[in-house]
């Protein structure tokens, strides 16, 4: 069960950004076998045969396409994870230092990103002399960027008050100390370029997330536990693509994983816009279904899992959570239930993963949220709703979700893993 864990802290390491996340997949997914399609050719697909598509480079789904009519079985999480922005003129001088000027992006708990050794990774366009505009992956790799902590001595009440940071003011890291022949804004271009291979004057924009350079390890007595960046949700789409390889071939089996869920998905390539529905249309077109099969027997018939990471119990602060529904870290995959709807789990749904779990031997926890707290939530409402497909909202239990290094067990991967795998295999009928 550990050794999943490993390989998940060496995906996370290799994917510092969705679209890193994405291009791992991809190129993973290439070597198993899966032919990339891309969403401006015509569709020529075979029953049996591997695909996946990407959009924006920041949302990938891959599927195994299954015989004529058998139901689908789909799990869904997202790529993306909060934390800070480059403004698109970023770069600025300000009392003797260069700095650079970001956008909180979702989320963070932002004290977290104080003090860490931070660097920069995203995607750049580049004017292409053959293309007109081509998109390179960068990644700075080294400490690079700084958002320094005032002394106590100059913030006498920090450990009462906690800490604070003006988001306008006080957020921008320091990226170097200024000098003289070198604007700020031209440096930041320089270092782009020569990781990018291109000339700092062909840049057009960029996308890059602040990101922390320390790669993930095991810590506890017995390392027991995990410790990483991005834990929320690249775990969740780790396991997916996992499970997609290690699947036996029959239904039809899908995976999306979507960018923008930490600012709620409404985007062209988020779980709110159509890139689903589309992807899930034209496949059954391959398959040669009219849209009365197409509804009658994928849709009504289909089950989707919305694979996200849950709140697990923190043992000096019990009483946040509900009493009867502690989840513990190395307990077990976690079923997420909300009554408002903040996530998609419904009783056949909640009764069927339970179920799911005792045939693969794990364990399986039950998480709700305190009745006094607003509840987060996931991809799982939002596609259940735009694609009238049974969803389930599951996902491992971690701590310090939304932190710059988030926590969680070492065993639960490979549990999450494992029932997974059985999903995708299983084509029982639920009950409509
Ligand atoms: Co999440």
């Amino acid at each position: 069960m550990v050794e999943a864990s490993k390989r998940l802290l060496n995906f996370i390491d290799r994917s510092p950004t969705p679209w890193h996340a994405v291009a791992s997949i991809a190129q993973w997914l290439q070597q198993a076998g899966f032919r990339r399609y891309e969403e401006t050719e015509d569709w020529q697909i075979a029953p049996g045969a591997c695909g996946y598509v990407v959009r924006d480079g920041g949302s990938i789904i891959a599927f195994r396409l299954g015989q004529t009519d058998a139901p689908m079985r789909i799990i869904g999480a997202h790529t993306d994870s909060p934390g800070f922005r480059v403004k698109p003129r970023g770069a600025f001088r300000q009392a003797g230092f260069d700095s650079l000027g970001i956008e909180v992006y979702g989320d963070p708990i932002i004290a977290t990103f104080a003090d860490r050794d931070l660097t920069l990774a995203g995607r750049i366009m580049v004017e292409d002399r053959d293309k007109g505009i081509s998109t390179r992956l960068v990644n700075l790799e080294r400490p690079l960027l700084r958002l320094p902590n005032l002394a106590i001595h100059l913030n006498r009440d920090v450990n009462q008050a906690g800490l604070r940071f003006d988001l306008q003011d006080e957020l921008p890291l320091v990226l170097g100390c200024a000098a003289e022949q070198l604007p700020a804004e031209e440096g930041i271009r320089q270092l782009l370029g020569a990781a990018a291979g291109v000339a700092p004057e062909t840049i057009l924009s960029w996308e890059l997330a602040v990101v922390d350079v320390q790669p993930g390890a095991f810590f506890g007595r017995d390392n027991e536990f995990i410790a990483s960046a991005r834990l929320d949700n690249l775990a969740s789409c780790h396991a997916a693509v996992e499970a997609l390889l290690a699947a036996e071939p029959g239904q039809t089996q899908v995976i999306a994983l979507f960018d923008h869920e930490e600012v709620g998905s409404q985007s062209y390539k988020g779980a709110d816009g159509t890139f689903l529905a589309d992807v899930l249309a034209r496949l059954a077109e391959c398959l040669g279904l009219r849209r009365e099969s197409e509804r009658r027997s994928l849709h009504a018939r289909s089950v989707l899992l919305s694979a996200d990471m849950a709140h697990a119990l923190h043992p000096n602060v019990a009483r946040v959570y509900e009493p009867q529904h502690h989840v513990h870290l190395n307990g077990g995959p976690v079923i997420k239930i909300n009554a408002q709807q903040r996530y998609a789990t419904d009783g056949v749904g909640e009764a069927y993963f339970e179920w799911l779990c005792r045939k693969a031997e794990i364990p399986c926890q039950k998480y709700v949220h305190r009745t006094n707290l607003p509840c987060g939530s996931t991809i799982g409402p939002i596609a259940a709703g735009r694609l009238g497909i049974r969803t389930i909202d599951v996902g491992n239990p971690m701590w310090s979700m939304h932190s710059a290094r988030e926590s969680a067990g070492a065993h639960d991967h490979g549990m999450m893993i494992k029932v997974m795998t059985l999903f995708f295999s299983d084509a029982t009928e639920l009950p409509s």
